[in-house]
């Protein structure tokens, strides 16, 4: 086989048990074949999160490869870096970066279905992403839990604490992030379990935008909220990416959570994300998410 057909040769490479594959034989910065597309499209519902290796893509690039998987949205709150329209840009402050499991944006009903990462700078140590497969999690679930998650519903805020107990909010950037990404207050009752709407799979929506459990008091929704979380964190329920800079990776945001350590201390550590247009979940019951409160 020529060294050119070994380059454009579509395959996966596992880079986890439960979820993560490297996906070999794509340059995002040409135009896709459509068999390219598919291929990125199923092995992202297939493996959860897929990566692509040193792409370098520009922010045009980057936009173009984020319309295989649907249509880019621009966050609901923070605003995109000049020069790009759906760009979220994610920037270490003081040695922090988005260190608490969660999924993308749960604080609308419509949440993004998937996100395109890519690392522009990543510090010599640390600085990589952790990801963890909520299908796998609520199969883990002992039946008894399973159907009290089942009927759950979850309220979500993009006014939420989970993170910021760690940041001296008196830092101005930290601050001001905080005031930007909370200019607008969204608030969304998700069920606890959704259908996924392509693998048929149930998976937990949970993480850290998560401020409740509908009909149970604080204390005990905090309760019920970890034992389910321990599920998703479980360390074998995961898979970690060393970023190299320019690598891409993609996550099925419907089926996954995701936490980036702060174990970087003050190097810097840049990357840029687009996510698509999701879906509005559906409960085992048929039930939709929806806004409990919108701007
Ligand atoms: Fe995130």
């Amino acid at each position: 086989m020529s060294s050119t057909s070994e380059k454009t040769r579509l395959f996966i490479e596992k880079a986890g048990s439960r979820l993560g594959a490297i996906v070999h034989g794509v340059d995002a910065k040409l135009p896709l074949t459509e068999e390219q597309k598919e291929f990125l499209r199923t092995e992202l519902v297939r493996n959860k999160v897929i990566f692509l290796k040193k792409q370098f893509l520009d922010d045009a690039q980057h936009e173009a490869l984020s319309r295989v998987f649907g249509e880019p949205i621009l966050h609901p709150t923070i605003a995109a870096p000049e020069g790009t329209k759906y760009t979220f840009e994610l920037k270490s402050r003081y040695g922090r970066s988005t260190d608490s499991w969660h999924t993308d944006v749960t604080f609308v009903p419509d949440y993004p279905k998937a996100s395109i990462l890519r690392a522009i700078h990543i510090p010599p140590y640390g600085g990589g992403t952790i990801w963890a497969n909520t299908a796998t999690a609520y199969d883990d679930l002992p039946p008894p839990l399973k159907a009290l998650a089942d009927k759950a519903w979850g309220i979500h805020s993009n006014d939420y604490d989970t993170n910021y107990y760690k940041f001296d909010g008196k830092k101005g950037e930290i601050a001001a992030f905080r005031a930007e990404f909370i200019s607008k207050l969204y608030v969304t009752e998700h069920p606890v379990v959704r259908v996924h709407p392509e693998s048929g799979e149930k998976t937990l929506v949970l993480g850290h935008f998560i401020i409740g459990l509908d009909g149970f008091p604080t204390r005990e929704a905090n309760a019920l909220v970890d034992i389910l979380q321990g599920y998703i964190t479980q360390v074998e329920n995961t898979v970690t990416w060393r970023w190299e800079e320019g690598d891409v990776a993609i996550w099925d945001n419907r089926a996954t959570q995701h936490y980036a350590p702060a174990d970087f201390d003050q190097q810097a550590r840049q990357l840029r994300r687009i996510t698509v247009k999701g879906d509005t979940p559906v409960s085992i019951d048929g039930r939709r998410s929806q806004y409990i409160k919108q701007p």
